[in-house]
């Protein structure tokens, strides 16, 4: 088995998968989002110290497995990087203690195997990954040809969300708080310009949108519940074009013939929907992951450590890099 380690953002979370099963033998999650509430956002100091309170008791529900487990994975990259560190010294410690090797794994690379949890990969692929801290286009053609070939100018996807739900007064954790603030709501009452409409660039941009969502709150002198919800409803479907608009441009040049979509953001059902039916327009199989693996979690982490371990990738446990922002390659 491998244990899998994931402190990279606000979410504690271990889990141990059988590497030839490629079963999920024990998953933890601790998600810290009570505490970060008050704040409206992630506090990384506050993280941290949670993870290292969090971890251990996480880690008690192993015991049972430890002689079966064959190496230690970790995330190391990218994210925050007072919260990477406590998962990196949990695995340090187990490493030396227990005498089984490190395996670093990137964020964005545990978030590509949520979509083959406990089945076998099938690359290659394109995916569109969107999260509180990415929007990319990225091509893989396997576990260590992984590169990206779209990015976003200023903010993620998920971020947007975040914001924009702040904006709007809406519950933390803000991004599925949009999206149910946008099921109550017509998303045609505000039209919001598409991000980068007449730019052949292959990039994506949230920040203007954003500022329109800003400008169409101070243009009115109050906000009911309906108006926030028309609000959130067409906010949501202009993220959404826009992320589909660019995603469009790639799948007509590209022609993948399978498109995943990953990341936090991913869960977002209208998001889901819409996708879906953009690449069935360039004959694309669309893949997902199961709605409750697009947040941050250990289980994906310890798929992808799989493929590392297969691989060799193992690390000195004096040596593993904490980077907050990491290429793919
Ligand atoms: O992958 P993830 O758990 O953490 C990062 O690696 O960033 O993604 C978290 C992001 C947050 O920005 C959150 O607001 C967004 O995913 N998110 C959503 C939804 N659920 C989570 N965004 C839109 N609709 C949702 N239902
Ligand atoms: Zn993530």
């Amino acid at each position: 088995m491998i244990l899998a380690i994931e402190s990279s953002c606000d979410d504690s979370a271990i889990a141990l998968i059988d590497i030839q099963t490629l079963n999920i033998v024990y998953e933890a999650k601790t998600s810290q989002n009570e505490a970060h509430k008050p704040f409206g956002g992630v506090v990384p100091e506050l993280a941290a110290r949670l993870h290292a309170e969090n971890l251990p008791k996480l880690l008690t529900g192993v015991k049972p497995y430890l002689s079966n487990v064959k190496a230690i994975a970790v995330v190391n990259e990218p994210g925050l990087t007072v919260a990477l560190a406590e998962g990196v010294i949990m695995a340090q410690s187990l490493s030396i203690a227990l005498k089984l090797p490190v395996l670093p794994i990137h964020h964005i690379k545990g978030h590509l195997y949520s979509l083959f949890l406990q089945k076998p990969t099938d690359f290659p692929l394109s995916a569109a990954m969107v999260s509180g801290g990415h929007t990319l286009l990225i091509e893989a053609q396997d576990y260590s040809r992984v590169r990206q070939t779209a990015i976003s100018l200023d903010d993620a996807l998920g971020e947007a969300f975040d914001k924009a739900a702040k904006m709007l007064n809406l519950d933390y954790p803000n991004g599925s708080a949009l999206e149910a603030a946008a099921l109550l709501g017509d998303e045609n009452r505000f039209g919001f310009p598409l991000p980068l409409k007449n730019d052949p660039k292959l990039a994506f941009s949230f920040s203007g949108l954003k500022n329109s969502l800003r400008l169409a709150i101070e243009s009115l002198n109050a906000i009911d519940a309906q108006t926030a919800a028309d609000m959130a409803a067409s906010f949501q479907k202009a993220a959404i074009a826009h992320l589909l608009d660019k995603t469009r441009s790639y799948m007509r040049r590209a022609r993948p013939k399978k498109m995943g979509l990953i990341g936090g953001a991913s869960a977002n059902k209208t998001l889901r929907k819409r996708f879906a039916a953009a690449c069935q327009e360039f004959d694309c199989a669309p893949l997902f992951a199961p709605i409750e693996y697009c947040g941050d979690n250990a289980a994906m982490i310890a798929r992808a450590a799989i493929e590392a371990y297969e691989r060799g990738l193992f690390c000195d446990p004096s040596k593993i890099q904490i980077r907050s922002r990491a290429p793919l390659l």
